[in-house]
C-alpha cells in the first residue's frame, strides 16, 4: 500500500508518517509538502533513511506536479492546509486558495490518476460546524449538524469539505472525510494557543489569554487522531464523514491553569488581552458514529497525563522551537530547494 500523505512536514502531517511507519511495516508514504512557514523537514528528521518514505516538495494547486507524484499511489490523505485561525483573519486569501482551491486541482487529479476508484481522505475539522452556546453544555457536533463556519478559516475548510462530498456524489469517488477537534501534542508550531503558552512560559513571558477566557475547545492526543485518521482510510465507508474527538472539554482558562500548575507558575503569567475577531464561543464533538462503526476511541488523550507529557516536550525540545519560531528553515529551504 503507497499512500500519498499532502502536508506532511506540519504537526499533524510528521506524527501521521512517523504512526504509520511504526504500526504498518508493509505500507510506503510519500509526504508531498511544499513547505510554508509551518512545514519543517527537522519533525521527521530521525526517519529520512527509511526506504518506505520519501519526499516531494510540491504544492496542492499544482496540477502537474500532482499528476507526477500520483503515479502508483494506492490512497491519499489529504491534511495539508492554512492553519491558524488568526492569520486568517489578518488575510484570508491563502487561506481560500490552499484550503479551498488546492483541494478542488488535488480531487481533480486524483479523478486523472485512478478514475475516482482509490480511497481519498479529506482532513477537516469541527470548526466547520460553527460555533455553540456555552448555556447547552449537552448539544454536540454530530456528522449531522449543518456545517455553519464562522471563520475565514473555516469557510475555507468547508469549500474544501464541500468539494470533497460533491465529488464523490457527481462523479462516484471513493471519498470520506473526518471532521476532528483541537489537536495537541509534539511538533505544533508555536503560533497555537498550547506550544505559545508554553514556550512564553519557558522564556519567562506572560500567556495572551483571548476574552474573558471561557471559550471552549475539545482537546484531543494528536496520535489520537492520526489513529482515528488511518482507521478511516482503511475501515471508512465512501461518501460517509466521521466526527473525531476527545471528550475532553476545557475552557481555555482551566487549559492555562492546567499548564501554569504543571509548570509551577502562577496566575499573575496570565495577560488578558482583547478577544479575537469572531470567537468562536465552544467546540464539542460527539465521536459517537466512529466508535459504533469503525471501534475508533481516543486512548492517548487523558488528561492531565498527556497534558504533562506535551508540556515537557517543548521543555526538553528547546532548540527546536526557536529554529522553527525564528523562521530560520525558510532560508535553509530556500537554498535546498530553490525558493
Ligand atoms: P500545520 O500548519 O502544522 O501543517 C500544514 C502543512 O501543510 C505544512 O507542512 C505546510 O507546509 C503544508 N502546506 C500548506 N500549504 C500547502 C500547499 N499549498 N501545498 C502543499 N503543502 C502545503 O497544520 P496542522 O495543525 O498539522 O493541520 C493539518 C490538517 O489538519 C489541516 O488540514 C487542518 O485543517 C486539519 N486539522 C487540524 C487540527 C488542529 O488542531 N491542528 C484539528 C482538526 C483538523
Ligand atoms: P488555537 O490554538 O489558535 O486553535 P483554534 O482557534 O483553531 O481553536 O486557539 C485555541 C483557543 O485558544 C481559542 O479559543 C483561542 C485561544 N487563544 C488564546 O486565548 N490566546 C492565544 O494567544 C491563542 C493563539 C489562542
Amino acid at each position: 500500500m503507497h499512500i500519498l500523505l499532502t502536508g506532511g512536514a506540519g504537526f499533524i502531517g510528521s506524527n501521521f508518517v512517523r504512526l504509520l511507519l511504526r504500526e504498518r511495516p508493509d505500507y510506503r508514504i510519500t509526504n508531498f509538502d511544499v513547505l510554508t512557514y509551518s512545514g519543517n523537514l527537522e519533525n521527521l528528521s530521525e526517519i529520512e533513511g527509511d526506504d518506505r518514505y520519501a519526499f516531494i516538495r510540491g504544492d496542492v494547486r499544482d496540477a502537474a506536479a500532482l499528476d507526477k507524484a500520483l503515479e502508483g499511489v494506492d490512497a491519499v490523505v489529504h491534511m495539508a492546509a492554512e492553519s491558524h485561525v488568526d492569520r486568517s483573519i489578518m488575510d484570508s486569501g491563502p487561506f481560500i486558495d490552499t484550503n479551498t482551491r488546492g483541494t478542488q486541482v488535488l480531487l481533480d487529479a486524483w479523478r486523472r490518476a485512478t478514475g475516482g476508484k482509490k480511497r481519498f481522505v479529506y482532513v477537516s475539522t469541527d470548526e466547520v460546524y460553527g460555533s455553540l452556546p456555552l448555556e447547552n453544555p449537552e448539544i454536540k457536533f454530530t456528522e449531522a449538524t449543518p456545517l455553519d463556519p464562522s471563520s475565514p478559516y473555516s469557510a475555507s475548510k468547508a469549500g474544501g469539505d464541500l468539494l470533497a462530498n460533491a465529488y464523490h456524489h457527481t462523479f462516484g469517488m471513493d471519498i470520506c472525510t473526518t471532521r476532528c477537534s483541537n489537536n495537541f501534542g509534539p511538533y505544533q508550531f508555536p503560533e497555537k494557543v498550547i506550544p505559545l503558552f508554553v514556550t512564553n512560559l519557558l522564556d519567562g513571558k506572560q500567556v495572551p489569554l483571548y476574552g474573558d477566557g471561557k471559550n471552549v475547545r475539545d482537546w484531543l492526543h494528536v496520535d489520537d487522531h492520526c489513529e482515528a485518521v488511518l482507521t478511516v482510510l482503511e475501515k471508512g465507508t465512501s461518501g460517509e464523514v466521521y466526527n473525531i474527538g476527545g471528550n475532553n472539554e476545557r475552557s481555555n482558562l482551566e487549559l492555562t491553569r492546567s499548564i501554569l500548575e504543571i509548570m509551577g507558575k502562577g496566575e499573575e503569567m496570565i495577560r488578558y488581552v482583547e478577544d479575537r475577531l469572531g470567537h468562536d464561543r465552544r467546540y464539542a464533538i460527539d465521536a459517537g458514529k466512529i466508535k459504533r462503526e469503525l471501534g475508533w476511541q481516543p486512548t492517548r488523550s487523558a488528561w492531565p497525563k498527556a497534558l504533562e507529557d506535551t508540556v515537557r516536550w517543548y521543555t526538553d525540545n528547546r532548540p527546536w522551537w526557536e529554529r522553527v519560531r525564528s523562521g530560520a528553515y525558510q532560508d535553509y529551504y530556500a537554498n535546498m530547494y530553490g525558493g
